[in-house]
């Protein structure tokens, strides 16, 4: 019980390591909250500060979760490794180590499929890059891909068994709260893409604005 208590504070705070704002801050002399969207995350990062900080952010949120998933395997621990992988998830978006504003869950819900199933983690993150190439816009695709992911999980199974066993109802149940909270999380997001303001990028089919 108590060792279970400390490898969920382990993993969320984890999951609490803000790396967009200390790679700013150490390499950029940047506050990366204050520009862009604001946002920590991979896409802001890319955009204020650049190709490697964004690709490091990147790595480091996402592997933040899959880690945080792993805790159990590691430690053996008899809980389902995807209330780590959450609790890590918590950490990245309310981080105790950045005023607890933190971002929108994307990245971090990679990790936690990384970690819990690295088939599955790899045919959402191919469909991810689909409709990236399609809409050019990170936010859009972040929310679609959320909402298709979970419907995979019941849907999977019955087309690629090898990829996704069937039943996986604490999967679905926690893709479905997560789809929700990352589409809560871009509500700003949203607003800029109906008002037509939203930024893309440059290598689908939309010229970046
Ligand atoms: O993962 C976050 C992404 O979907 C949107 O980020 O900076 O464009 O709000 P941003």
């Amino acid at each position: 019980m108590t060792s279970n208590i400390i490898l969920f504070v382990a993993a969320y705070l984890l999951g609490s390591i803000p790396s967009g704002v200390w790679i700013g801050r150490i390499f950029f002399h940047k506050d990366i909250r204050k520009y862009g969207s604001g946002n920590t995350g991979t896409t802001n990062t890319f955009r204020v500060l650049g190709q490697k900080a964004g690709i490091s952010v990147f790595v480091i949120d996402l592997l933040k979760g899959t880690l945080a998933t792993c805790l159990p395997y590691i430690f053996g621990s008899s809980i389902n490794p995807l209330w780590f992988g959450l609790a890590a998830i918590l950490g990245h978006t309310f981080p105790i180590f950045a005023s607890f504003k933190g971002g929108k869950a994307v990245a971090t819900s990679g990790g936690l499929l990384l970690g819990y199933n690295p088939a599955f983690f790899f045919f959402s993150l191919a469909l991810y890059l689909i409709i990236l190439y399609i809409t050019s816009t990170v936010s859009l695709t972040s929310m679609l891909s959320a909402i298709i992911i979970t419907l995979s999980t019941l849907i999977l199974p019955y087309i690629a068994p090898g990829i996704l066993p069937a039943h996986d109802w604490l999967l679905t149940l926690i893709a479905l709260g997560l789809t929700i909270f990352i589409c809560l999380r871009h509500k700003e997001n949203v607003g800029r893409i109906k008002s037509g303001t939203e930024s893309t990028i440059g290598f689908g089919r939309k010229k970046k604005k």
